[in-house]
C-alpha cells in the first residue's frame, strides 16, 4: 500500500499552538506512511494478521477490523483467509480514512467480501465474529469505555474466536518507561522525522492517545471471560496480543 501513500510532514513545521490529533483527511492523505514510520513493528504485526487469519478464521464467519483507518488488516486477512463463507466487516469513524479505505479494498483482487462502514466502534454490532482485529485503535477509546467495548466483542465472538489487540503500552517502571520511550524516538529519528516532528506530534496526542500497561490490558480480557491470553509481538512501547474466547 505504500505506494499510495503520501510523505508524512504534517508536525515539520513548528506551530505556534499544536491542537489536538484528529483523524482527518490530512492525516488519511499520509497515513501509511505516517504509521509505518512511527510504529515499531507494524509491518510485521499486518503480515502476521494475515497469518492469524489464515490459522483461525472459521467458515461461514465474520472478521472485524475496528479502527481500520486505510485497512491494512483488512486487506492482510482477506488475502489469507482460507475458510468458505466468510465476509469482512471494516469499521472506522473517520470519513476520510472510511472513504480512501473503499478505494483500497476495491483496487485489491480477493474474492473475500469486505464491508467498510462508517460507524463507532462503541455501538456498531459484532455478531458471528471468529476473528476481531483492534490494531491500535483501542487507545484512543475513553478509557473508562474500554472495557464495555472489549465486552461487547467478546460477547459477538463465537466460541475458541480470537480477539487480536495491538497498542502502544505504557510501564510502571519509570526507568522502562524512559528507556522504550527513548528507543520509540530513536526509532522515528532513523526514519526521518525531526526532534521538532517527533516534539509537535506527542504534544498532539496527549490526552488523545492514552495507553494502558499490559497488566491492564490483561486485567481487561480477563475481566471479559476469554479463556486464554497471550502476547505474540513487541517491539519497544508497541506490542500485540491474541485472546482466546
Ligand atoms: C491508529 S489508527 C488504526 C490503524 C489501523 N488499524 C491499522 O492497523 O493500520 C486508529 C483509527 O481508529 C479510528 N477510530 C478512533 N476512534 C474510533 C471509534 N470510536 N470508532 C471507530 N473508529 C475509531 C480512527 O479514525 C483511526 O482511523
Amino acid at each position: 500500500m505504500s505506494e499510495h501513500s503520501s510523505h508524512d510532514s504534517i508536525y515539520r513545521d513548528p506551530r505556534s499552538q499544536v491542537d489536538a490529533f484528529v483523524f482527518d483527511q490530512s492525516v488519511a492523505n499520509v497515513f501509511d506512511d505516517m504509521i509505518r514510520r512511527s510504529v515499531p513493528g507494524y509491518a510485521t504485526v499486518i503480515n502476521m494478521v494475515g497469518v492469524l487469519a489464515g490459522q483461525y478464521v472459521k467458515p461461514g464467519s465474520v472478521c472485524y477490523d475496528l479502527g481500520c483507518s486505510l485497512g491494512a488488516g483488512t486487506l492482510a486477512m482477506r488475502q489469507f483467509i482460507a475458510a468458505d463463507g466468510v465476509r469482512i466487516v471494516a469499521v472506522d469513524n473517520s470519513p476520510a480514512m472510511v472513504e480512501k479505505c473503499r478505494g483500497l479494498v476495491a483496487q485489491q483482487n480477493q474474492a473475500v467480501p469486505v464491508d467498510v462502514l462508517q460507524d463507532d466502534i462503541n455501538s456498531v454490532p459484532i455478531e458471528n465474529a471468529s476473528m476481531v482485529v483492534v490494531n491500535f485503535t483501542l487507545q484512543f477509546i475513553e478509557p473508562d469505555q474500554r472495557q464495555r467495548v472489549l465486552q461487547r466483542i467478546y460477547d459477538g465472538l463465537l466460541d475458541g474466536g480470537v480477539l487480536i489487540i495491538s497498542e502502544k503500552i505504557a510501564f510502571d517502571s519509570a526507568a522502562e518507561q524512559q528507556m522504550q520511550t527513548e528507543l520509540h524516538h530513536s526509532f522515528k529519528r532513523l526514519n526521518g522525522y525531526s526532534d521538532l516532528e517527533i516534539a509537535q506530534k506527542r504534544t498532539a496526542l496527549e490526552n488523545v492517545l492514552i495507553p494502558d500497561t499490559l497488566e491492564t490490558h490483561r486485567q481487561r480480557l480477563s475481566n471479559c471471560g476469554f479463556a486464554h491470553q497471550h502476547v505474540w509481538f513487541q517491539c519497544f512501547n508497541f506490542a500485540s496480543m491474541i485472546a482466546f474466547k
